[in-house]
């Protein structure tokens, strides 16, 4: 890992350049932070005019699960570091990269490698670190999706191993449903490896992030922080509210982040990791693990004294971190409502009057019913007053066509 050790002057010879492999709405919070340290920034998506393309100095359009179209891209504006933002990324052209000396990849290559797949990260987890997970197997066809189902028992949820955002995942009560399960799959996968996981439903009284920062101590070893637990709530493996402090038993706490400490310093290098947890009682079960900032901890912008996407800068660039809680907060997305291109939104002044309240809206080309525009944040004494407010800030904005 080579952290760059001076910060240069944007689009001079002395600049420090940052690609973003990826620039939806996270990536571009990333790249704002970044700016406001005079790094000099290229935002990368599949799309033109993507939030961060707006805010970044230079945009690319690319297929980021093209490798070749990736390490052309590298060799052009050969940056200081890559961070990948989304994880349908040609993640074996950055490992190759990597290893040859020629890239550094954020947190490491291995970690988005392992991470894109579900495969990868679970192996590790369980079988490698010994970590508790639900029950699970994979399957390459139907009939292997039947004897994974009946060996981890009903209730059982089905995934496709390459997808995110709850894409092609089914919660299955009995035999009946394994069928549909693996049709779903196929459809909602990333690319369609024709590979599922299927896990143990785990009856958890809540789930939690459990955002961890790896950073530069003075002495130059890595330091490992926790920010305050996330809760948050997914409406078909979707997260639609988020809050910050999930109040949590100083047990359950405690193994958390054990657990988050094992996994993160696995996989490696600086940066901020989501690390996806269900808890019941004192047990804790280890989900899965986002190699970079995490949509639930968008909250942050409003709870921390530094954002996840601030905590992401620093660290990548080899600086110290503050994750200290500023004020209870909650967060609430905003979807678009309508399938339209260059939508507009009513009501923001009126969201903005609900007190404690702020906003994003990110800026995306294209709406769709189920696409998140926006986040509404907020801040109260305590977290059920600070949902109350987000959720209501967020019922506010209403997306218009024009
Ligand atoms: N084994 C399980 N038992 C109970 N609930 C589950 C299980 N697996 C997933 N879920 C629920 O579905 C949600 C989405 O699952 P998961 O995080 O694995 O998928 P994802 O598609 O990667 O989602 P995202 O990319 O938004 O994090 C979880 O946050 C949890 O609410
Ligand atoms: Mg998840």
């Amino acid at each position: 890992m080579t952290i760059p050790r001076t910060l240069g002057t944007p689009l001079s010879p002395s600049a420090t350049k940052v690609m973003l492999l990826g620039s939806g709405e996270l990536g571009k919070e990333v790249i704002i932070a970044l700016q406001r340290l005079g790094v000099e920034v290229i935002a990368v998506d599949r799309y033109p005019n993507a939030p961060g393309h707006q805010v970044a100095h230079r945009a690319h359009v690319i297929d980021m699960t093209d490798g070749a179209a990736l390490s052309a891209l590298i060799a052009l504006e050969k940056p200081d570091l890559v961070v990948p933002e989304i994880e349908a990324i040609a993640t074996e052209t950055l490992v190759a990269l990597e290893d040859a000396g020629r890239i550094t990849c954020i947190p490491t290559a291995r970690a988005a490698l392992l991470t894109m797949n579900r495969e990868g990260i679970r192996r590790l987890a369980a079988e490698e670190l010994g970590l508790p997970t639900s029950p699970y197997r994979f399957a390459s066809s139907l009939d292997e999706l039947e004897q994974a189902c009946s060996a981890v028992g009903f209730p059982c949820v089905v995934k496709p191993v390459m997808s995110s955002s709850g894409k092609g995942q089914s919660k299955l009560d009995g035999d009946f449903d394994v069928a549909a399960a693996w049709e779903h799959a196929a459809s909602g996968s990333r690319v369609d490896a024709g590979r599922v996981i299927a896990e143990g439903f785990i009856d958890f009284d809540y789930e939690i992030t459990l955002l961890t920062v790896r950073s530069l101590g003075a002495d130059g070893a890595v330091e490992t922080a926790f920010c305050e637990p996330i809760g948050h709530k997914q409406v078909q493996g979707d997260y639609v509210e988020s809050w910050q402090p999930h109040p949590m038993s100083p047990v359950a706490l405690e193994r958390s982040q054990e657990i988050a400490h094992k996994v993160t310093e696995n996989l490696g290098g600086c940066g901020v990791f989501g690390v996806e947890l269900f808890v019941k009682g004192d047990t804790v079960w280890f989900s899965e693990v986002s190699p970079r900032p995490h949509d639930t901890g968008m909250v942050t912008m409003i709870t921390q004294v530094q954002s996840e996407f601030e905590l992401h800068a620093k660290a990548v660039l080899g600086l110290p971190v503050d994750v200290r809680l500023r004020a209870p907060g909650a967060s609430a997305v905003i979807y678009g409502q309508v399938d339209a291109a260059g939508i507009a939104f009513e009501g923001v002044a009126d969201a903005l009057r609900v007190p404690g309240t702020d906003l994003r809206l990110f800026g995306k080309p294209e709406s769709f019913a189920r696409r998140r525009m926006g986040v509404a944040l907020a801040t109260a004494d305590d977290i059920g007053t600070a949902r109350q407010r987000a959720l209501e800030a967020a019922a506010r904005v209403k997306p218009v066509t024009r």
